[in-house]
């Protein structure tokens, strides 16, 4: 293995004289008072190369020494990773004593000696590919798959397979024969350099399915689908990480795989005790149980950072591989942008926008494209949706993560100060925020199949509203209450009416934070029938005022109420006395 002696350091950016031939990306450790450093090649410039250390390099001196592993950036993949909360570098955070890992310690992230029930798929004589399905087992009720090695060239024969029954993760499952008549021994652990994206999957059709977050300001207005992308960018304490915590809550994934990307420590703890007390609404069962936090905060080295987002992206291509449907959110998007220009900057590389790398546009949208919804070798499908947040330092959507971010990410839920201070949560904007998905055939076919023929018509038309009455609302700051007639307050108040029952929702109601699709189509049809009639008979902008203030409570009461409930219904037909007067 080549060797490698330090010969300048600069915060993070060590520079070492190597004696080998070196990888880009590759990974080496360094020595230092006992310690070993991980560090990630960055550049190479004949026998000198450039590394990032992950750790603080506090007391590293020129004369220390490196030795290289030849191979990149990887992570162990298995069973015995759901319900656990990992560093960038995939360290085991419960492991530790509290949340952060002393320099130069690593620890194991899956455990060796914890039985599986295994339970072969594949039987000798079949052909097999790489990641093809060799058997399964369960973990936290969720079917995982152990597959043949991800890094397995052509086609191999099953020559032998474990029956049923107890095996540790190190123990052989399976003897593959290749092409060569080479035998390859199998285990349920795969390696895979993060910085890559898996392939593994026939084809990445567009995505078409929606996926329920239970959240009306998307599933109802901006639908994001299963294997889609979206991206929430907000000033300081809009609401990004109350929305992104909602969506991963609720949302129908059968794993949840959040990157807490450089949040302030704080925010992390926050999820640490949180999470672990919240229960799934789809299935009843602790909501970590398919949940895996790959945790990084401000103060741990920007280097850790960058490789945390690309880290929690391969969990989760790892799962989407076993046929399971992944959400990936990444908070915040912005801190993984920053360490990048952090390392471009100690690089003295040309910068592009801000300071930004030139080529930040190709990182985040390669990044973007990763997620999707396949179908797998074996014709089964699986997907990775990704929600990033992203915080535009002064709230400036010109700024070049969320200008890069915008080209690439088909859902737009953009947070305003505006409506965060006026306490209209979640603040997304309903003017401005987009989901291209509505656009596409086959998600229409998608919605006429299994809502109802009228669902995006009808969302398109309470669109137009909203915009109608955001106009209104602009004359009537002009030229008084009185400057109107009665009829513009009306439309004004329509989209009021939109505005409080489907796109204002309480995070911390029990009731409130969660609708289910059907009651949405419910809410729908009902703001619907309140915009869509036009005989209402008001003498004075006053009564115009009076009246929508009246019917809006009485929603909004609906939609604390219980689903079905009574209640529910009573204030139901509350609204209808209330339209028929
Ligand atoms: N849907 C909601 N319902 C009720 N309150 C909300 C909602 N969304 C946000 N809030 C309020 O706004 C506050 C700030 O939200 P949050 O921490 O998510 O902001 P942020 O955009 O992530 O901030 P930062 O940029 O500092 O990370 C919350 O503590 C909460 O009081
Ligand atoms: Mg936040």
């Amino acid at each position: 293995m080549t060797k490698g002696i330090v010969s300048g350091v600069v915060a993070n950016m060590v520079t070492l004289r190597v004696d080998g031939p070196v990888l880009q990306g590759e990974i080496c450790y360094i020595t230092t008072g006992g310690d070993r450093l991980m560090a990630e090649v960055i550049k190479v410039v004949g026998q000198d190369v450039y590394v990032q250390v992950f750790e603080s390099t506090r007391g590293l001196k020129v004369g220390a020494e490196a030795e290289f592993t030849g191979h990149m950036l990887e992570i162990q993949l298995g069973p015995g990773m759901l319900s656990h909360n990992y560093d960038g570098l995939q360290n085991d955070l419960d492991k530790m004593d509290g949340v952060f890992l002393k320099r130069g310690q690593y620890t194991e992230a899956l455990d060796a000696d914890r039985l599986w029930e295994f339970e072969p798929l594949a039987k000798v004589g079949d052909k097999v590919q790489a990641s093809d399905w060799l058997g399964k087992v369960e973990e936290n009720h969720q079917p995982l798959k152990i597959m043949a090695p991800f890094q397995m060239k052509g086609t191999a024969t099953v020559k032998y397979i474990v029956a049923k029954g107890q095996y540790k993760i190190h123990d052989t499952i399976a003897v593959l024969t290749d092409e060569q008549g080479n035998d390859i021994n199998v285990d349920m652990v795969q390696h895979w350099p993060v910085k890559f994206a898996m392939t593994n999957y026939r084809e990445k059709p567009r995505p078409f399915k929606l996926l329920e977050t239970g959240v009306r300001t998307i599933d109802t207005f901006n639908p994001i689908v299963e294997g889609g992308t979206g991206f929430i960018p907000g000033p300081f304490g809009t609401g990004k990480t109350v929305l992104q915590h909602a969506i991963s809550k609720q949302a129908e994934a059968d794993i949840v795989v959040i990157a807490a990307c450089g949040e302030r420590a704080n925010e992390v703890v926050e999820i640490f005790t949180e999470f672990p007390e919240l229960v799934d609404p789809h299935t009843g069962r602790k909501l970590m149980e398919r949940t895996i936090i790959i945790a990084n905060t401000s103060n741990m080295p920007v280097a850790a950072r960058e490789a945390s987002v690309y880290t929690a992206m391969t969990i989760a291509e790892y799962y989407r591989s076993m046929g399971l449907r992944v959400l990936l959110m990444a908070d915040s998007t912005s801190r993984w942008a920053q360490a990048l220009r952090e390392m471009s900057n100690r690089m003295e590389e040309l910068p592009g926008p801000d300071a930004f790398p030139m080529d930040l546009g190709a990182l985040i949208s390669n990044f973007y494209g990763r997620a999707g919804y396949v179908y797998l070798n074996n014709g089964q499908v699986g997907s990775v949706t990704f929600l990033g947040t992203v915080s535009p330092a002064g709230g400036n959507l010109k700024e070049p993560v969320t200008e890069s971010t915008k080209k690439v990410a088909r859902c737009f839920y953009a947070l305003e100060q505006d409506r965060a201070d006026k306490k209209r949560y979640p603040a997304v904007n309903p003017i401005d925020s987009y989901s291209k998905y509505l656009e596409y055939p086959e998600f229409a076919d998608y919605i006429k199949e299994h809502i109802n023929e009228e669902w995006i018509p009808k969302v398109l038309a309470l669109k137009t509203r909203m915009q109608r009455g955001k106009e209104i609302a602009e004359q009537i700051n002009i030229l008084g209450d009185d400057g109107v007639p009665v009829d513009y307050h009306i439309v004004f108040w329509k989209s009021e009416v939109i505005d409080y029952v489907i796109l204002q929702q309480d995070a911390f109601d029990e009731v409130d934070a969660v609708t289910p699709l059907e009651r949405q189509e419910e809410i729908l049809n009902l703001v619907t029938k309140i915009c869509d009639k036009d005989d209402y008979k008001f003498d004075t902008f006053l009564e115009v005022i009076d009246y929508f203030k009246k019917l809006i409570n009485l929603c909004k009461q609906m939609n604390y109420s219980t689903y079905k409930s009574e209640q529910y219904y009573d204030y139901i037909s509350q609204v209808e006395n209330l339209l028929n007067s």
